[in-house]
């Protein structure tokens, strides 16, 4: 029933896979969907409007200059209209035109237009799936919250082998249900405060000290607490990710504008300490670069930086619930349980940050959860799963709050 009534908007691509399309419109109406479709030129190589609008039974839309009525059905209604919107099949060239942001004609006017969830499902060759344009093209559109469903691999048209099929049309169903379905929303109601990303502490103008956090952990347990209802606020060192969606973003460089930040956002129900602070900035910071002189290396004085967890879990406006990390390299599980009693924050999550775990930066993380009366071992699992768990844990524990 998650589809009853529900406007979608299906972009077809020019490819082979174009066919399934009519049984995916097919299989939607059925499910008490309403769908208008966009023709790209390419796609009316591989299906035709006619057998496109017998099914909608609305006219099949493409010419983003010769709409029937623009004031009436422009390309931003078209947009604005869908609760969903699903690219299939997305050749390499949609793929492109997406993640760069054109516009050159209706469909891509609309896809850049629309502010309902895009679901792209791929389909072309498999080495042009795998070439590293595409892949970094992908990585784009996942960084811009565009959701993925396939492709698949198998034997494809054009006699290879590999990933690159189009996702069947019963796949792309289930995706788009997954998205439309009404989510749960335990957290909503609460105030959720984030640090991630490692902070750069300034030696000079051009210079400074850091440590090779990605944000990533961060950033997912931000989204994963805004997926579930949260207010949440993610205070960010110098990272490479975009802003996340549904949430607030502050941006810092060093340790103390960190705390600083985290101050002015509390009171807040629960704080989720991910960030990789640097432990020392350098005393003193040189007001012009600092010159090589002959024989002599620079006397860097450090001094040691505000602990953001231990200060937030002393606070005044102390959150009921401050959440730590560990990183370590060594004695993981009793080093995490001293650093929880003496940053004074509830619960710790330890990770093994040794190069060879690949976690730091890396996307999988391998953690334990401990807790005033728990200690967890979670199996090794993408950093948004960790994240996932993380926040239907915290919204567990605030239930039996209740
Ligand atoms: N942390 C913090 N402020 C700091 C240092 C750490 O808020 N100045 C937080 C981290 O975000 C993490 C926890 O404290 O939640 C532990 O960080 P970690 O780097 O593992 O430990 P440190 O306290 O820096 O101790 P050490 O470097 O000696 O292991």
């Amino acid at each position: 029933m998650t589809l009853q009534n529900k406007n979608i908007l299906l972009v077809i691509g020019g490819g082979i896979a174009a066919y399934k399309c009519l049984d995916l419109i097919r299989r939607l109406r059925e499910r008490g969907a309403g769908v208008r479709v966009i023709m790209t030129a390419a796609a009316g190589e591989f299906v035709t409007p006619l057998s496109v609008s017998a099914l909608t039974g609305e006219p099949a839309f493409s010419d983003l200059f010769n709409l029937t009525d623009e004031a009436r059905i422009g390309h931003i209604e078209l947009a604005r209209a869908a609760d969903l919107v699903i690219v299939a099949p997305a050749t390499a060239d949609l793929m492109a035109k997406v993640a760069n942001g054109l516009a050159g004609d209706l469909a891509t006017t609309a896809l850049l237009a629309t502010t309902a969830p895009v679901l792209i499902a791929p389909a072309m060759n498999v080495r042009m799936w795998e070439a590293v344009t595409t892949q970094r093209n992908l990585a784009q559109l996942g960084q811009d919250g565009k959701i993925l469903v396939g492709p698949n691999s198998g034997d494809m048209a054009c006699g290879e082998f590999g990933p690159g099929r189009m996702s069947e049309p019963m796949e792309i169903i289930a995706a788009a249900e997954d998205i439309l379905a009404p989510k749960e929303t335990p957290l909503a109601g609460h105030k959720v405060l984030v640090t991630a990303g490692p902070t750069h502490e300034p030696v000079d103008p051009v210079r400074y000290l850091a440590n090779r956090s990605s944000g990533k952990q961060g950033y997912a347990i931000a989204s994963a607490c805004a997926a579930l209802g949260a207010e949440t606020v993610l205070v960010s060192g110098p990272t490479n990710l975009g802003d996340p969606k549904g949430l607030k973003t502050v941006r810092v460089e060093t340790a103390v504008e960190m705390l600083a930040a985290c101050e002015t956002e509390l009171p807040a129900d629960i704080a989720i300490c991910a960030a990789a602070v640097a432990d020392w900035r350098v005393d003193g910071l040189a007001n012009q670069k600092i010159k090589k002189k002959n024989g002599g290396v620079p006397g860097l004085k450090l001094i040691e930086n505000p602990d953001i967890c231990k200060t937030i879990s002393h606070h005044a406006k102390r959150p009921a619930l401050v959440v730590g990390f560990a990183a370590e390299t060594e004695n993981l599980i009793d080093y995490a349980k001293a650093k929880r009693a003496k940053k004074g924050c509830d619960w710790i999550i330890a990770n093994d940050v040794s190069p060879e775990t690949g976690i730091m930066g890396g996307d999988n993380n391998s953690v334990y959860v401990i807790t005033p009366d728990s200690e967890e071992t979670w199996p090794s699992m993408a950093k948004s799963a960790v994240a996932g768990q993380l926040a239907q844990k915290i919204a567990e524990h605030f239930k039996g709050m209740q």
